[in-house]
């Protein structure tokens, strides 16, 4: 999905940060040989943010902490704490814990008001007992064992004046200025993105909610689509994960699957909840949906990509269906899917003039249409899906 303002803001801000960096450095006397490799691994940090801003919060979170532990030499461990109100869930990248989540509370943590500060000693074994309790029994050993992990960088990301994360970088030796310096800049870069982030899912988060109301009115109007959508959307989501695609791939499938039936709000609904059989003029009323559905979502930047996927769900593999008469590849994949997976759910379900019709009966339809109505290799996947009894009624 595109955000291409937030592309902007935050292309806007990582020239600001490099800017400020640049006559940081410069004030620190820094050769201009090294000045040039530090701002290379800025620009590179940023444009990974870059990337990672638009995911889930999980993903987000786990790349800043790994592409921060790497931007300092030697350290051996790192781990953010990400806060919601004054509980704060742990993040490590440690592969040998327990998998349980540990959390903590604000106040655990004294506040210091440098940006970045050091801490060591016992005190930085008292730090990391808390981050990362069920390795306890391995601290012990710290405090004999000649300096695992005893310095800590500890870095505050603020949001709008709230504490939002701390990052701690642990490391055998102590930081010099110099990497104090590099760290600052880190956590403003880090402070942006976060705030970003949070921006990005709010405005996820809204978007969801309009559809999902679009869909309830959607339900209200038509009877028979009543549970239809979201059973669309799960299997077609199914189905899109054992084709192997991206995540972003099949949160799409599952996004146009939801919707692909929208178009039908503006179909007056005596048609659509008519129980005789459709005359010729009213079918190619009903057959308009896809368009219209394509047209109420391409009014929204973010939705241009779905409304694709909805203005296609109703082509077939051999060139026969409708809006455009489409054929094989040239149908979007995801519209591909959306077709096996809506036929599916159309056979499974009760009409006024029949009962939904039996797993096996669904199964060979399916098969028999692969190649005419359906994409062959999303039939023969389907059909897999159901002798497997990972698809039943
Ligand atoms: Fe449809």
């Amino acid at each position: 999905m595109h955000h291409s303002f937030v592309y902007v803001l935050l292309l806007s801000l990582s020239v600001f940060f490099n800017i400020v960096l640049v006559r940081k450095l410069i004030l620190l006397g820094f050769e201009k040989k090294r000045l040039a490799s530090i701002l290379l691994r800025f620009k590179d940090l940023s444009s990974r943010f870059r990337d990672v801003v638009i995911q889930r919060e999980e993903v987000f979170l786990k790349t800043v902490l790994s592409l921060s532990k790497n931007f300092i030499d030697d350290v051996k461990n790192a781990y953010l704490v990400y806060f919601q109100g004054e509980k704060g869930k742990v993040i490590s990248l440690e592969e040998h814990s327990t998998g349980e989540e540990v959390f903590v509370r604000k106040e655990e943590f004294s506040y210091i008001p440098e940006r970045v500060h050091v801490i060591s000693g016992q005190d930085s074994i008292k730090v990391l007992s808390k981050l990362q309790p069920n390795v306890v029994h391995q601290l012990g050993s710290i405090e004999t064992s000649d300096g695992w992990s005893k310095y800590l960088a500890v870095s505050d990301i603020q949001v709008g004046g709230e504490l939002k994360a701390k990052l701690f970088l642990a490391r055998e030796r102590s930081f010099d200025q110099e990497e104090i310096e590099l760290l600052k800049s880190l956590s403003s870069l880090i402070t942006s993105f976060v705030a970003t982030h949070n921006y990005v899912s709010a405005q996820g988060r809204f978007q969801k909610d309009m559809i999902l109301t679009m869909i309830r009115i959607l339900e209200y109007h038509d009877k028979y689509t009543k549970g239809h959508s979201k059973n669309v959307a799960t299997i077609a989501s199914l189905l899109a994960e054992r084709l192997g695609l991206s995540d972003e791939m099949i949160k799409k499938a599952y996004w146009a699957s939801l919707l692909h039936d929208i178009g039908k709000i503006v179909i007056p609904s005596q048609i659509l909840n008519k129980e005789g059989k459709l005359t010729i003029e009213e079918f190619e009323v009903i057959k308009k949906h896809p368009a219209y559905g394509h047209d109420f979502l391409t009014t929204s930047e973010d939705l241009k990509e779905l409304a694709k996927y909805v203005l296609h769900h109703h082509e077939r593999w051999d060139g026969k269906g409708y809006p455009m008469g489409l054929s094989g590849e040239d149908i979007p994949l995801i519209s591909r899917i959306i077709a096996v997976a809506d036929a599916y759910d159309a056979m499974r379900s009760d009409r006024p003039y029949r009962k939904g019709l039996p797993i096996d009966v669904i199964r060979n339809e399916i098969d028999e249409h692969s190649g005419m109505q359906f994409d062959p290799e999303i039939a023969k996947l389907f059909v897999k899906m159901i002798d497997s009894g990972e698809i039943r009624n």
